[in-house]
Protein backbone atom coordinates (compact mmCIF):
# COMPACT_ATOMS: atom_id res chain seq x y z
CA UNK A 1 0.00 0.00 0.00
CA UNK A 2 1.28 3.47 -0.87
CA UNK A 3 2.43 5.33 2.53
CA UNK A 4 1.23 9.11 3.57
CA UNK A 5 4.68 10.41 4.84
CA UNK A 6 5.61 13.21 6.84
CA UNK A 7 8.99 15.14 6.97
CA UNK A 8 9.09 16.90 10.10
CA UNK A 9 12.17 19.88 9.95
CA UNK A 10 11.81 19.36 6.30
CA UNK A 11 13.49 22.41 5.55
CA UNK A 12 17.10 21.90 7.46
CA UNK A 13 19.87 20.96 6.77
CA UNK A 14 19.16 17.33 7.37
CA UNK A 15 15.09 18.11 6.41
CA UNK A 16 16.22 18.76 2.56
CA UNK A 17 18.44 15.54 2.25
CA UNK A 18 15.13 13.59 3.78
CA UNK A 19 13.34 14.77 0.61
CA UNK A 20 16.29 13.71 -1.63
CA UNK A 21 16.20 10.49 -0.02
CA UNK A 22 13.02 9.29 0.30
CA UNK A 23 12.63 10.73 -3.40
CA UNK A 24 15.34 8.10 -4.21
CA UNK A 25 14.39 5.34 -2.15
CA UNK A 26 11.98 2.28 -2.12
CA UNK A 27 9.47 3.15 -0.51
CA UNK A 28 6.24 3.91 -1.65
CA UNK A 29 5.12 7.07 -0.95
CA UNK A 30 1.50 8.21 -1.61
CA UNK A 31 1.27 11.44 -0.25
CA UNK A 32 3.93 13.52 1.21
CA UNK A 33 3.55 15.99 3.95
CA UNK A 34 6.68 19.07 4.33
CA UNK A 35 6.31 20.12 8.07
CA UNK A 36 8.29 22.71 9.78
CA UNK A 37 8.03 25.76 11.95
CA UNK A 38 5.78 28.38 11.29
CA UNK A 39 8.80 30.62 9.66
CA UNK A 40 8.92 28.55 6.69
CA UNK A 41 5.39 28.10 5.87
CA UNK A 42 4.08 28.91 2.78
CA UNK A 43 7.20 27.72 0.76
CA UNK A 44 7.47 25.38 -1.79
CA UNK A 45 10.07 22.52 -2.31
CA UNK A 46 10.14 19.79 -4.74
CA UNK A 47 9.19 15.84 -4.24
CA UNK A 48 9.82 13.60 -6.84
CA UNK A 49 9.39 16.56 -9.85
CA UNK A 50 5.90 18.15 -7.51
CA UNK A 51 5.91 21.10 -5.72
CA UNK A 52 4.99 20.80 -2.06
CA UNK A 53 4.35 23.54 0.58
CA UNK A 54 5.73 23.56 3.84
CA UNK A 55 3.04 23.70 6.74
CA UNK A 56 3.83 24.65 10.43
CA UNK A 57 3.72 21.74 12.43
CA UNK A 58 0.98 20.79 14.40
CA UNK A 59 -0.59 17.98 16.29
CA UNK A 60 -3.25 17.40 13.82
CA UNK A 61 -0.62 17.72 10.84
CA UNK A 62 -0.01 13.79 11.94
CA UNK A 63 -3.80 12.97 11.43
CA UNK A 64 -3.33 9.97 8.54
CA UNK A 65 0.19 9.50 8.30
CA UNK A 66 1.91 6.13 8.29
CA UNK A 67 5.55 7.39 8.75
CA UNK A 68 7.26 10.41 10.06
CA UNK A 69 11.07 11.09 9.71
CA UNK A 70 12.12 13.87 12.15
CA UNK A 71 14.86 16.22 12.56
CA UNK A 72 13.58 19.40 13.60
CA UNK A 73 15.58 19.19 17.00
CA UNK A 74 15.02 17.45 20.01
CA UNK A 75 12.58 19.39 21.73
CA UNK A 76 10.56 19.31 18.44
CA UNK A 77 10.56 15.93 18.28
CA UNK A 78 9.38 15.26 22.06
CA UNK A 79 6.41 17.26 21.66
CA UNK A 80 5.05 15.86 18.40
CA UNK A 81 6.45 12.34 18.03
CA UNK A 82 4.22 10.65 21.12
CA UNK A 83 0.86 12.52 19.23
CA UNK A 84 2.08 10.72 16.41
CA UNK A 85 2.17 7.51 17.72
CA UNK A 86 -1.18 8.22 19.52
CA UNK A 87 -2.17 8.67 15.54
CA UNK A 88 -0.82 5.19 14.26
CA UNK A 89 2.54 6.61 12.59
CA UNK A 90 5.10 5.38 13.20
CA UNK A 91 8.22 7.52 13.72
CA UNK A 92 12.27 7.46 12.60
CA UNK A 93 13.70 10.15 14.82
CA UNK A 94 17.15 11.71 13.88
CA UNK A 95 17.35 13.59 17.19
CA UNK A 96 19.09 12.35 20.43
CA UNK A 97 15.29 12.58 22.50
CA UNK A 98 14.30 9.16 22.48
CA UNK A 99 17.90 7.28 21.72
CA UNK A 100 18.82 6.02 25.19
CA UNK A 101 15.06 4.92 26.14
CA UNK A 102 15.29 1.30 26.83
CA UNK A 103 11.83 1.22 24.92
CA UNK A 104 13.18 2.48 21.59
CA UNK A 105 15.45 1.07 19.31
CA UNK A 106 18.48 2.69 18.25
CA UNK A 107 19.52 1.20 15.10
CA UNK A 108 22.06 1.13 12.11
CA UNK A 109 21.09 -1.17 9.76
CA UNK A 110 24.11 -3.13 9.01
CA UNK A 111 24.94 -3.25 12.58
CA UNK A 112 21.09 -4.12 14.93
CA UNK A 113 18.51 -4.40 11.96
CA UNK A 114 16.84 -7.00 14.08
CA UNK A 115 16.08 -4.49 16.52
CA UNK A 116 13.14 -2.71 14.31
CA UNK A 117 11.23 -5.45 15.93
CA UNK A 118 11.12 -4.52 19.22
CA UNK A 119 9.58 -1.26 18.71
CA UNK A 120 6.71 0.28 19.69
CA UNK A 121 6.05 3.24 17.42
CA UNK A 122 9.54 5.19 17.45
CA UNK A 123 12.91 4.09 16.19
CA UNK A 124 16.17 6.49 16.72
CA UNK A 125 18.39 7.69 14.58
CA UNK A 126 22.11 7.56 16.28
CA UNK A 127 24.43 10.32 16.24
CA UNK A 128 26.08 10.93 12.77
CA UNK A 129 29.88 10.26 13.96
CA UNK A 130 28.57 6.98 16.22
CA UNK A 131 26.98 5.89 13.14
CA UNK A 132 29.76 5.86 10.90
CA UNK A 133 31.88 4.24 13.34
CA UNK A 134 30.04 1.06 14.19
CA UNK A 135 29.21 0.92 10.21
CA UNK A 136 33.49 -0.09 10.31
CA UNK A 137 33.47 -1.49 13.39
CA UNK A 138 30.87 -3.65 13.25
CA UNK A 139 32.53 -6.19 10.59
CA UNK A 140 35.94 -6.33 12.57
CA UNK A 141 33.64 -6.92 15.98
CA UNK A 142 31.75 -9.86 14.28
CA UNK A 143 34.93 -11.81 12.76
CA UNK A 144 37.83 -11.03 15.80
CA UNK A 145 35.55 -9.59 19.05
CA UNK A 146 36.46 -6.34 20.24
CA UNK A 147 37.55 -4.87 23.29
CA UNK A 148 38.52 -1.41 23.13
CA UNK A 149 38.16 1.35 21.31
CA UNK A 150 39.58 4.81 21.37
CA UNK A 151 38.06 7.67 18.51
CA UNK A 152 38.77 11.37 17.56
CA UNK A 153 36.88 13.18 15.53
CA UNK A 154 37.19 15.82 13.49
CA UNK A 155 33.14 16.81 12.40
CA UNK A 156 32.17 19.08 10.03
CA UNK A 157 29.93 22.42 10.46
CA UNK A 158 26.76 21.15 8.67
CA UNK A 159 26.48 18.41 11.78
CA UNK A 160 25.02 21.21 13.96
CA UNK A 161 22.24 22.40 11.25
CA UNK A 162 21.89 25.03 8.70
CA UNK A 163 22.51 27.99 10.29
CA UNK A 164 26.15 26.64 11.40
CA UNK A 165 27.27 25.52 7.91
CA UNK A 166 26.49 29.60 7.23
CA UNK A 167 28.33 30.82 9.96
CA UNK A 168 31.44 28.74 8.86
CA UNK A 169 31.43 30.25 5.22
CA UNK A 170 30.18 33.85 6.70
CA UNK A 171 33.75 33.78 9.04
CA UNK A 172 35.87 32.67 6.27
CA UNK A 173 34.50 35.33 4.10
CA UNK A 174 35.08 37.90 6.91
CA UNK A 175 39.08 36.23 7.37
CA UNK A 176 39.14 36.60 3.95
CA UNK A 177 38.74 40.28 3.33
CA UNK A 178 40.38 41.04 6.79
CA UNK A 179 37.46 42.09 9.13
CA UNK A 180 37.04 40.22 12.85
CA UNK A 181 35.14 37.25 12.73
CA UNK A 182 31.88 37.11 14.29
CA UNK A 183 30.53 33.86 16.17
CA UNK A 184 27.19 33.00 17.54
CA UNK A 185 25.99 29.52 17.34
CA UNK A 186 28.92 27.45 17.43
CA UNK A 187 30.45 25.69 19.41
CA UNK A 188 27.00 25.18 20.71
CA UNK A 189 23.56 26.87 20.49
CA UNK A 190 23.10 25.69 23.85
CA UNK A 191 26.17 27.28 26.03
CA UNK A 192 27.27 30.69 26.72
CA UNK A 193 30.15 31.49 24.49
CA UNK A 194 30.99 31.31 20.77
CA UNK A 195 33.68 30.72 19.08
CA UNK A 196 34.46 31.26 15.58
CA UNK A 197 34.92 27.82 13.56
CA UNK A 198 36.42 28.83 10.35
CA UNK A 199 40.88 28.81 10.62
CA UNK A 200 40.41 27.10 13.41
CA UNK A 201 39.20 24.02 15.89
CA UNK A 202 36.92 23.82 18.56
CA UNK A 203 37.10 20.52 21.31
CA UNK A 204 33.56 21.02 22.24
CA UNK A 205 30.48 19.68 20.60
CA UNK A 206 27.46 19.57 22.58
CA UNK A 207 27.22 21.10 26.06
CA UNK A 208 30.05 19.55 29.33
CA UNK A 209 28.64 17.05 31.67
CA UNK A 210 30.00 16.81 34.97
CA UNK A 211 32.82 14.41 34.30
CA UNK A 212 34.73 16.77 31.78
CA UNK A 213 33.06 14.82 29.00
CA UNK A 214 31.09 16.87 26.36
CA UNK A 215 27.83 15.19 26.06
CA UNK A 216 29.10 14.44 21.87
CA UNK A 217 31.49 12.11 23.50
CA UNK A 218 28.96 10.73 25.57
CA UNK A 219 26.80 9.95 23.42
CA UNK A 220 29.87 8.27 21.27
CA UNK A 221 30.03 5.97 24.13
CA UNK A 222 26.38 5.06 25.47
CA UNK A 223 25.11 4.53 21.58
CA UNK A 224 28.17 2.49 20.23
CA UNK A 225 27.40 -0.09 23.59
CA UNK A 226 23.57 0.41 22.77
CA UNK A 227 23.84 -0.67 19.06
CA UNK A 228 26.71 -3.11 19.23
CA UNK A 229 25.56 -4.67 22.57
CA UNK A 230 21.91 -4.07 23.34
CA UNK A 231 22.89 -2.40 26.61
CA UNK A 232 24.06 1.49 26.89
CA UNK A 233 26.09 0.65 29.50
CA UNK A 234 27.62 -2.67 28.51
CA UNK A 235 31.06 -2.83 29.93
CA UNK A 236 32.09 -5.67 27.15
CA UNK A 237 33.47 -2.77 25.06
CA UNK A 238 35.55 0.04 26.22
CA UNK A 239 35.08 3.12 24.36
CA UNK A 240 36.18 6.61 24.51
CA UNK A 241 36.11 9.53 22.74
CA UNK A 242 37.43 13.28 21.98
CA UNK A 243 35.12 15.01 19.64
CA UNK A 244 36.14 18.25 17.78
CA UNK A 245 34.40 20.31 15.46
CA UNK A 246 36.62 21.20 12.34
CA UNK A 247 36.22 24.50 9.74
CA UNK A 248 35.15 21.40 6.79
CA UNK A 249 31.21 22.00 5.40
CA UNK A 250 30.36 18.44 5.06
CA UNK A 251 31.85 14.82 5.96
CA UNK A 252 33.07 13.98 9.36
CA UNK A 253 36.45 12.29 9.81
CA UNK A 254 37.24 9.69 12.50
CA UNK A 255 40.51 8.48 14.02
CA UNK A 256 39.73 5.21 15.62
CA UNK A 257 41.89 2.91 17.12
CA UNK A 258 40.85 -0.59 18.37
CA UNK A 259 41.93 -3.54 20.25
CA UNK A 260 40.29 -7.14 18.85
CA UNK A 261 39.78 -9.71 21.25
CA UNK A 262 41.66 -12.29 18.69
CA UNK A 263 44.65 -11.36 18.63
CA UNK A 264 45.99 -13.24 15.69
CA UNK A 265 43.96 -10.75 13.13
CA UNK A 266 46.03 -9.34 10.58
CA UNK A 267 45.83 -6.01 8.93
CA UNK A 268 44.93 -7.76 5.27
CA UNK A 269 42.87 -9.86 7.08
CA UNK A 270 41.04 -6.25 8.35
CA UNK A 271 41.07 -4.59 5.14
CA UNK A 272 39.49 -7.64 3.57
CA UNK A 273 36.55 -7.39 6.36
CA UNK A 274 35.62 -3.92 5.39
CA UNK A 275 36.01 -4.31 1.73
CA UNK A 276 33.01 -7.35 2.26
CA UNK A 277 31.21 -5.24 4.37
CA UNK A 278 27.75 -3.51 3.98
CA UNK A 279 27.80 0.03 3.66
CA UNK A 280 31.72 0.27 3.60
CA UNK A 281 34.31 1.40 1.26
CA UNK A 282 37.82 0.30 1.47
CA UNK A 283 40.16 3.25 0.47
CA UNK A 284 42.83 2.06 1.43
CA UNK A 285 46.46 2.54 -0.72
CA UNK A 286 48.95 4.18 1.10
CA UNK A 287 51.51 4.29 -2.15
CA UNK A 288 49.47 5.56 -4.05
CA UNK A 289 47.80 8.47 -1.20
CA UNK A 290 44.38 6.77 -1.46
CA UNK A 291 42.34 7.54 1.29
CA UNK A 292 39.14 9.06 2.44
CA UNK A 293 38.19 12.65 2.41
CA UNK A 294 35.50 14.59 3.36
CA UNK A 295 35.03 16.06 -0.39
CA UNK A 296 35.42 12.62 -1.61
CA UNK A 297 32.85 11.18 0.62
CA UNK A 298 29.89 13.98 -0.04
CA UNK A 299 26.64 13.38 -1.71
CA UNK A 300 27.55 9.36 -1.15
CA UNK A 301 25.81 6.56 1.20
CA UNK A 302 28.62 4.86 2.03
CA UNK A 303 31.23 4.94 5.02
CA UNK A 304 34.50 5.16 4.06
CA UNK A 305 37.86 3.17 5.61
CA UNK A 306 41.45 3.86 5.15
CA UNK A 307 44.75 3.73 6.84
CA UNK A 308 43.98 0.20 7.96
CA UNK A 309 47.49 0.16 9.74
CA UNK A 310 48.92 -2.23 13.29
CA UNK A 311 49.81 -0.30 16.09
CA UNK A 312 53.56 -1.22 16.46
CA UNK A 313 53.62 -1.90 20.26
CA UNK A 314 50.02 -3.09 20.85
CA UNK A 315 49.57 -6.61 19.84
CA UNK A 316 45.82 -7.15 18.59
CA UNK A 317 45.78 -3.34 18.16
CA UNK A 318 44.86 -1.18 14.91
CA UNK A 319 44.08 1.84 13.65
CA UNK A 320 41.70 3.18 11.05
CA UNK A 321 40.64 6.61 9.37
CA UNK A 322 36.65 6.82 8.77
CA UNK A 323 34.74 9.51 6.53
CA UNK A 324 31.20 9.52 5.96
CA UNK A 325 28.72 12.19 4.29
CA UNK A 326 27.21 13.15 8.10
CA UNK A 327 24.46 14.46 6.37
CA UNK A 328 23.42 11.20 4.10
CA UNK A 329 24.68 8.46 6.20
CA UNK A 330 25.07 10.25 9.51
CA UNK A 331 21.93 11.27 9.07
CA UNK A 332 19.14 11.25 6.45
CA UNK A 333 20.23 8.31 4.47
CA UNK A 334 20.00 6.21 7.48
CA UNK A 335 16.51 7.59 8.37
CA UNK A 336 15.16 6.38 4.97
CA UNK A 337 17.08 3.04 5.16
CA UNK A 338 15.61 2.05 8.58
CA UNK A 339 12.17 3.53 6.98
CA UNK A 340 13.09 0.99 4.02
CA UNK A 341 13.09 -1.98 6.27
CA UNK A 342 10.20 -1.21 7.71
CA UNK A 343 8.56 -1.00 4.63
CA UNK A 344 10.36 -4.67 3.64
CA UNK A 345 9.30 -5.91 7.28
CA UNK A 346 5.99 -5.18 7.32
CA UNK A 347 6.52 -3.16 10.75
CA UNK A 348 5.13 0.51 9.58
CA UNK A 349 2.36 -0.16 12.36
CA UNK A 350 1.99 1.12 15.77
CA UNK A 351 1.66 -2.18 17.87
P1 LIG B 1 12.35 26.27 9.96
O1 LIG B 1 13.15 26.29 8.70
O2 LIG B 1 10.93 26.69 9.75
O3 LIG B 1 13.01 26.98 11.11
P2 LIG B 1 18.62 22.59 11.04
O4 LIG B 1 18.89 21.27 11.72
O5 LIG B 1 19.31 22.72 9.73
O6 LIG B 1 18.88 23.76 11.95
O7 LIG B 1 17.04 22.59 10.71
C1 LIG B 1 16.06 22.52 11.71
C2 LIG B 1 14.71 22.17 11.10
O8 LIG B 1 13.74 22.07 12.17
C3 LIG B 1 14.15 23.21 10.15
O9 LIG B 1 13.40 22.57 9.15
C4 LIG B 1 13.25 24.03 11.06
O10 LIG B 1 12.20 24.71 10.39
C5 LIG B 1 12.65 22.94 11.90
N1 LIG B 1 12.08 23.44 13.16
C6 LIG B 1 12.68 24.20 14.11
N2 LIG B 1 11.82 24.48 15.12
C7 LIG B 1 10.65 23.89 14.81
C8 LIG B 1 9.37 23.79 15.43
N3 LIG B 1 9.12 24.38 16.61
N4 LIG B 1 8.38 23.09 14.81
C9 LIG B 1 8.62 22.49 13.63
N5 LIG B 1 9.82 22.54 12.98
C10 LIG B 1 10.81 23.22 13.56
Amino acid sequence: KDLTVAILGATGAVGTRLIQQLADSTIPVGQIKLLASSRSAGETRQFRGQDVVVEEATNDSFDGVDLVLASAGGGVSKKFLPEAVKRGAVCVDNTSAFRMDPEVPLVVPEVNEQALYQHKGIIANPNCSTIQMVVALEPIRAAYGLNRVIVSTYQAASGAGQSAWNELDREAQEHLDGQEMHAEILPTKGDKKHYPLAFNLLPQIDVFEDDGYTHEEWKMIHETKKIMLGDMDAPDIKVTATCVRVPVAVGHGESVYFEVADDSATTPELQQKLADAPGVTLQDDPDHQIYPQPILAEGSRETFVGRVRPDQENKGAFNMWVVSDNLLKGAAWNTVQIAERLVADDLVRVP
